[in-house]
């Protein structure tokens, strides 16, 4: 088999290509991907080290050549969130929507033969009421989730039993990778409550938002390389079953395992709309062997134990490393790439 992996240089790439690596030993396993954060990590491991073939290329301008002959694509290639959307609005239509589906079309007409890409619960937005399932209507309220949804729409219309698409709509990520992300919310809580002693929600810390940890998005992307009984196209909730938790009770639950941390929390904030709770039985019912083994207190145990193996510090947080809004605004100000997000 033989298996590209878009987006593979990032926070989530950096976890699925050792997971797959190790599942898959003899597979053709290559990755793509422009290469923002490359030198982001917080060692020397470069996960991509153990692929066959790693191209450095925006996927706005793939050609049909670099995607002869691989069986299965992972497209997890994207400007990967709301403040990174907010900022960047034109290049994530570009690059998330507009090139997510070309990239397919494409992949279709080699004869690749299954696509799977990754959404998000943020599609859900404003998600009042009952917790949501893939059935229910979705309401995004960002660019970033608004590029999902549209993508999606268009993923369904090619789809066909010889090139099966599944939508894996994942909870917001947590956990270690050696390109770790500081501007999710549990990262964010326990690396600077270790590092400041306190947690600063910056909401009044009532919204939900459902947890995964990045491996366990690793492990919900092996099933759909596996997944035999299927339909053309599907869309999956994929996150802990019952893990649904408001921000206050992730600060909460990180005090419990720190319990020196102060939290604070920003009654003024003007309310954070995006806010749902979502329902993962479908995911759980289809995929039994590949559900999430990360409970929160497990995600939270991990980040600690991880941060001081790798001596995560106040000069990694000043730079600003792991922060992506930051980290594309510096490229920005170094004259790399400019504000539509290409390579100068
Ligand atoms: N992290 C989460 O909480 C979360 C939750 C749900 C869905 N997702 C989705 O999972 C995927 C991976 O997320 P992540 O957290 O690893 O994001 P990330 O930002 O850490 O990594 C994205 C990667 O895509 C690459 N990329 C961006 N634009 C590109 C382009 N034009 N051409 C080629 N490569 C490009 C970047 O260089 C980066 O390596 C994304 O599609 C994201 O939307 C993430």
């Amino acid at each position: 088999m033989k298996i590209l992996i878009t987006g593979n240089m990032g926070y989530v790439g950096s976890v699925l290509v050792p997971y797959l690596r190790k599942k898959y030993p003899k597979s053709f396993i290559a990755g793509l991907d422009v290469g923002f954060f490359a030198e982001k990590l917080l060692d020397n491991s470069y996960p991509e080290k153990s692929l066959d073939k790693q191209i450095i290329k925006d996927i706005r301008n793939i050609e049909s050549k670099d995607l002869e002959g691989f069986d299965v694509i992972i497209n997890l290639a994207a400007v990967s969130n709301d403040p990174m959307g907010k900022e960047f609005e034109s290049a994530t239509e570009e690059i998330n929507f507009i090139a997510g589906v070309r990239l397919a079309n494409l992949a279709k007409e080699v004869g690749v033969k299954r696509f799977i890409f990754a959404s998000s619960c943020s599609v859900y937005g404003e998600g009042l009421g009952n917790s949501k399932t893939e059935k229910d209507q979705v309401n995004p309220l960002t660019e970033y989730a608004k590029s999902k949804i549209n993508t999606e729409k268009e993923l369904e219309k090619i789809s066909s039993s010889n090139f099966v698409i599944k939508c894996l709509r994942f909870a917001t990520a947590c956990g270690f990778s050696s390109r770790i992300r500081l501007d999710i919310v549990l990262n964010d809580f326990v690396v600077n409550g270790l590092l400041s002693n306190e947690i600063n929600i910056l909401s009044d810390g009532s919204p939900w938002r459902p947890l995964i940890h990045v491996e366990d998005m690793a492990r919900a992307i092996h099933w759909s390389i596996e997944d035999k009984n299927e339909d053309d196209f599907q869309i999956l909730n994929v996150g802990n079953l019952n893990a649904n938790y408001q921000v206050r009770e992730i600060a909460e639950a990180v005090q419990k395992v720190l319990p020196t941390i102060k939290i604070k929390i920003n009654k003024n904030a003007s309310p954070d709309k995006r806010s749902y709770k979502v329902d993962f039985s479908f995911f759980n019912n289809l995929a039994s062997g590949y559900q999430p083994k990360f409970s929160l207190e497990d995600s939270i145990k991990d980040i600690v134990k991880k941060v001081k193996d790798f001596n995560l510090n106040e000069q990694h947080i000043k730079n600003s490393d792991f922060i992506r809004l930051k980290a594309l605004k510096d490229l920005i100000d170094k004259n790399l790439i400019n504000s539509k997000l290409e390579k100068l």
